[in-house]
This record gives structure tokens, sequence and C-alpha cells, in this order.
């Protein structure tokens, strides 16, 4: 049914509910149309990134001719990276008004995973929602990959709720993470249900690597970092909600969080839910987390699902464009936290490009949060490549989030408070807190070199570092000018 040059929307947000029999299919029939010298190319529009039979298979069955928004795929990327597919980034809030917008054409196709759908057209989703309720609604034909994995039960979990445009948009009424304000189920004309596969497959997710030294001191001095300015009133003594971002340093900060005594029980108004929420959610230390989905391991999926009635009254998931919409993030204050991959002396942060050129993954949600936030923090470990690499640097070769939203950067070696603080003193601040001891003396001489001006850059000073990596390897000794 799904014909060279359609676009797609899939549903889904990460590999949670992405979905993962019908794209393989689609990858077949490329092979095929490729095999017999036809063309097959797609427009693919996902929630965020997706599982490997999803991105990874179509990718690897060159079918996509443009992707959009974020996504962590290898082959994907390697793809992206070489110009043979088009991938334009969006936050991932913007996804669903762009896509009414027209930007990007017809949506031919919604591809979605359901745990039930009735045959008057009412499909509850699965383990995330991401954009899967606009792109029901506007695309011509739904498929509908209908996963016993998941159970019906889940009716009850999805919060769907889509915006007016402009000019005709109201508040969003969300006032606290705890409120619901849709519907449970996504109602389509059943005529528009072209076909349903029954299926029975965990979701893709890679499950993840255990804390070591570095992504435990990251959480550790973040969780410092927030109990203290609780303690000095800075915060509210109630705290306010939290997001935090994707990977194996957001599930550390999390845990670290969830130990720390200066910190009260919290809510959590986030995108993904990953494994060290549910440890919280079980204990109390988190008494509700709003999210856009369930981003667990398989097992810690399989036991989400047997606890389900305890989890009912502390999760709801959300539509990206509500779990990472800049109006609610600003109302409800809250505390964001993701991560870099290089930050620079003054605050700006790159979390997309290395060495300015390749991507990574995209910006995903962390521009939504991070531009919105009461307080906006960013973590990395200062160095990557065992040392060859430091994360902090003159000025970064790619910029996401800029020193006017970034407020506080914190590293395995400590925290940077950028709040209140000139260029000059962000500086020092970066490389007394947070550069690595290796790369202390080599920072200061290129401030040395940089004297004037309100930002200390010297324009060809500023990529010295990274053009001594991609010379010889190492970021180490260089001779500023
Ligand atoms: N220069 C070059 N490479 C770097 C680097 C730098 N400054 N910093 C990290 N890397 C490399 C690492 O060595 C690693 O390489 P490998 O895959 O070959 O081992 C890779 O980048 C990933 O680094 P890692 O420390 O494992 O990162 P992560 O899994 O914590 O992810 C981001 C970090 C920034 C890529 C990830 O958080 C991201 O995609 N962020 C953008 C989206 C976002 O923030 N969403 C948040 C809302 S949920």
């Amino acid at each position: 049914m799904v014909q060279n040059q359609q676009t797609i929307g899939f549903g889904g947000f990460t590999a949670a509910g992405a979905c993962k029999v019908i794209p393989l299919a689609i990858a077949a029939k490329a092979k095929a149309e490729h095999a017999a010298n036809r063309p097959f190319k797609l427009g693919v529009i996902t929630g965020a990134s997706t599982g490997k039979s999803l991105d990874g298979a179509l990718a690897e069955a060159e079918a996509i001719a443009w992707r959009t928004p974020y996504q962590s795929d290898k082959i994907l990327r390697k793809s992206i990276n070489e110009g043979k597919t088009q991938f334009f980034d969006l936050h991932l809030s913007a996804v669903q008004p762009t896509v009414r917008s027209g930007v990007f054409g017809n949506v031919d196709w919604a591809i979605i995973e359901a745990s039930h759908v009735t045959a008057q057209g009412e499909i509850v989703l699965t383990a995330a929602v991401g954009a899967a309720n606009t792109f029901a609604r506007l695309a011509d034909k739904i498929l509908i990959e209908l996963n016993a994995h998941h159970p019906g039960e889940l009716m009850g979990f999805h919060d769907l709720y889509e915006p007016a445009d402009p000019p005709y948009r109201r508040a969003i009424p969300i006032y606290s993470p705890t409120d619901r304000i849709g519907a449970s189920f996504i109602k389509v004309d059943p005529a528009k249900i072209a076909g349903v596969v029954r299926t029975d497959l965990p979701d893709e997710s890679g499950g993840f690597a255990a804390s070591d030294a570095t992504t435990t001191q990251i959480g550790e001095n973040v969780a410092n970092f927030l109990a203290n300015e609780i303690k000095i009133g800075r915060l509210p003594k109630s705290f306010l909600p939290l997001q935090s971002g994707v990977g194996n340093i957001a599930n550390a900060v999390i845990g670290a969080l969830g130990s720390n005594e200066g910190i009260p029980p919290f809510m959590m108004y986030t995108e993904v839910l990953q494994d060290s929420v549910i440890d919280l959610l079980q204990t109390g230390k988190c008494s509700f987390a709003s999210s856009c989905s369930l981003t667990l391991s398989p097992d810690r999926l399989i036991e989400f699902y047997r606890e389900l009635e305890y989890f009912r009254s502390r999760v709801v998931l959300r539509p990206q464009e509500i779990s990472n919409s800049p109006e609610i993030v600003r109302r409800l204050g809250l505390i964001t936290i993701n991560t870099a991959i290089e930050v620079d002396l003054f605050g700006n942060v790159n979390s997309t490009h290395v060495m300015g050129r390749d991507l990574m993954n995209g910006i995903g949600g962390s521009g939504d949060f991070t531009r919105n936030a009461h307080v906006s923090i960013y973590t990395c470990p200062s160095i990557a490549k065992g040392g060859k690499i430091s994360t902090i640097v003159p000025f970064v070769t790619h910029l996401d989030h800029s020193e006017h939203s970034v407020q506080v950067v914190v590293t395995e070696q400590g925290v940077a408070d950028l709040r209140g603080k000139s260029p000059h003193d962000r500086a020092e601040l970066m490389i007394n807190n947070c550069v690595h001891p290796e790369y202390r003396e080599e920072l200061r001489g290129y401030l040395r070199a940089s004297s004037k001006g309100h930002v200390q850059q010297t324009l060809h000073n500023a990529f010295g570092m990274h053009l001594a990596f991609l010379e010889r390897g190492d970021m180490r000794n260089v001779e500023w000018k």
C-alpha cells in the first residue's frame, strides 16, 4: 500500500511505542523496488528517535529521502552525514504544529502502535504518544500495529490534547504536572484505517549502562547543587518539577537526586521516563511523573505493567507538543537537566554536532526545556575519547543553546553557576570548576591571548583545540597566537 515518495508519520517516541513490523515490511519492499531498478524513497516524520526496526531498517534499505526530527540510529546517522538522507532538525514541541502548518506537505500515512483498537475508530496507544494523535488526524490513511505485549489496561494513561493553531490558540490549561486535560484515546474515522497488523513484540529500548565513577559524580554534583539552592532559599522548600534528558548521565542524575536527603519528594514534567524514575516512583521520592514516553529497559517495562494499578495515579503520557510545551515549561518553573556534547567557556552549548560537522542525534527536546526553564542545567563529562577531547572549549563548533539560556554547567569536576556572571567571570568559573585539570592551563592560555572585549574571544584561536584534534588527534598543547 505504501508508495514511492509518500510521507509517513510514525507514532511513538524513542523506541517506546515505535512500530516494529510494518516498517520492516516497507524496508523489504524498498529493497525489492531498488533491485528492480525502481525508485522507492519516503518522507519520514517521527515523534523522536525510534527502534532499529524502524529508522535502522528503513535507512539500511535506503528508503528514507528525508527525515525529521531527532534520531539516534547508527545507520541513519551515517546516511545523514554522507548526505544520502536529508535531515532537518526540529524542537520536538514544534513537530506537531509544523506538520499542521503544511510545511511538510500532505501526510499520506499514519503508522501507529496501539494496545487496543475498536471498530468505531478508537485507538489506545502503547508506551508513548509522540505525535501520533496529530498524524492520525491529518493522515489520509492509517495502519495500526496492534501489539499484545502492551496490556489493554493502558487505557487511561494517555492524556491527548491538541491545541488550536494561531490565531485561535488558547492557554493550555495545565497548572500542575498532575493535571489531565484531554482524551485517553485517539478517535478517527474507521474508514481511514487501512489495515491492522497484530504483533506481540517488546520495545527495542537498549537499557542502560551501570553508572560509572564519572556519571555518579556528575549526578551527585547536580543533586548537591540543587539541595544547596533549596537550603539557601533560592528554590522553594517544596522544590519544583524536574525535566531530565536521555541517556546514562540523566539516569545517574535522577538516581542521585533520589538518594539526596536535601531534596524533598518531587514531581517530573518531562519527555522520557527512564528506569531510575520508576525506582523513585516506587519509593515515593518522585510523587508523580508526566511524560511523553515510558523509555524503560524491557524488564522494567514488564515490571511497570505488572504494577499498572500502582502507577495509574502516578504517571500520565502526553503528546510531545504538550510534554515539551514552552508555555507549560515556563509556567511550571521546571528545573531542566540535559546533556551537552561540548560547552564553551561562556556557556554556549552544542548538543548535536561533532566538530561542528557531523550530526550525532539532534536537538530533541533540549531546546524546548532549556530556553524556558526556571533553572537550566547542562551536564557532561569534562573529557571525551580518553582525554584527547576537552568537552569545555573556547567556542562551540555548533550552537544549539546560547549563553542566554544556559544557566548552570556540571561536570564530574564540579559546578559552574553562570547566572548573574559576566563573560569574564563565566570563563574563570568554567575553568576552575568544570574543566578537567589537564586542560585548565590550556584554556587559561586561550584567555590570556584574548584579553580584550566583552567576551574574550579571538577568532583565529577560537577553534584551535578542535583543529589540533583534527590534525593530530589530541586537543592538548595548542600554541595560542
Ligand atoms: N567531541 C567529540 N565527541 C564527543 C564529544 C565531543 N565533545 N563528547 C562526547 N563525544 C562522543 C563520545 O565519545 C561518544 O562517542 P562513542 O559513541 O564513539 O563512544 C558519543 O559522543 C556519545 O557520548 P556519550 O557521553 O555516550 O553521550 P550520551 O549518550 O550521554 O549523549 C548527547 C550525549 C549530547 C549526544 C545526547 O544527550 C543527545 O543527543 N542530546 C541532544 C538531545 C537532548 O538533549 N534531548 C534531551 C531531552 S530528552
